[in-house]
């Protein structure tokens, strides 16, 4: 049985008018990324924090998956092999167009976590700082989602799967931040072929065997017509 790993970040809800971080007039320049997305930026002021996600929240909420979400949930329901989606973006945009075998790596918008017993619940659409855990009473609530020098989720089982995968695909990320942008080098040295689809090529030529240079919503429709068609 053939398997994909696919790999998203911001650039592929980007058409769905959320901002990417690193791109001119991304988040990370108009934001200051250790104030926001630290944990000790949390520690010295959480309501900045919390103000930064709950707008976040609410754009990701008004937001709609664009045709680049739809296709690869389509894969994920025609390709006779198996399909996984690893993100880095916290929206949920790839369950809304219907993926369901999902790994969000840095976290979601949708979850709360309290910082001082670890118990996590559903986000209400608007979190503060005063909020107490269900579990505890501590008021300590934060958004469940990996910072800045915190451990991404679920690594062991994205690792398997990357030693697994027969094809590794980066959808709309710069590759800029690790482990996720060493992916690539794991698949490839596990043996799959590796393929890029981005507006433009972000790594240094050679880490991708092929590179669909595009925007998402018109690149990645293309790219699963294409697989499905020779499946
Ligand atoms: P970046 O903002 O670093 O990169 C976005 C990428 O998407 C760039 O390579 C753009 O060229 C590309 N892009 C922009 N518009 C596109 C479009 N319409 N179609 C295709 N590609 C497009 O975002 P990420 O790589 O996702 O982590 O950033 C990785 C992590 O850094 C995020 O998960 C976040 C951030 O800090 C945390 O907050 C922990």
């Amino acid at each position: 049985m053939e398997r994909i790993v696919i790999l998203t970040g911001a650039g592929i809800s980007a058409e769905s008018g959320l901002g990417t971080f690193r791109d001119k007039d991304g988040l990370w320049t108009k934001y200051d990324l250790n104030e926001v997305a630290t944990p000790e930026g949390f520690a010295r002021n959480p309501d900045l924090v919390h103000t930064f996600y709950n707008a976040r929240r609410a754009n990701a909420a008004g937001a709609a998956p664009n045709a680049a979400h739809d296709a690869l949930a389509e894969l994920e329901a025609r390709f006779p092999g198996e399909v996984l989606i690893v993100t880095q973006n916290v929206d949920n945009l790839h369950e809304r167009a219907g993926s369901r075998n999902v790994i969000h790596m840095h976290g979601e918008l949708a979850g709360a976590l309290c910082a001082a017993c670890d118990h996590r619940w559903p986000a209400p659409a608007v979190m503060q700082s005063n909020d107490p855990c269900p579990a505890c009473t501590a008021a300590k609530t934060r958004p469940d989602i990996v910072w800045f020098g915190e451990m991404p989720y679920r690594m062991e089982e994205i690792a398997a799967s990357l030693w697994d995968a027969d094809l590794f695909v980066s959808i709309g990320t710069s590759g800029e931040v690790y482990p996720a942008a060493g992916f690539v080098d794991e698949a490839k040295s596990a043996g799959a072929v590796t393929l890029e689809i981005n507006l433009e090529p972000s790594r240094v030529p050679g880490l991708f065997d092929r590179v669909i240079s595009g925007p998402a919503s018109q690149a990645v429709p293309q790219w699963v017509a294409e697989l499905l068609a020779r499946s």
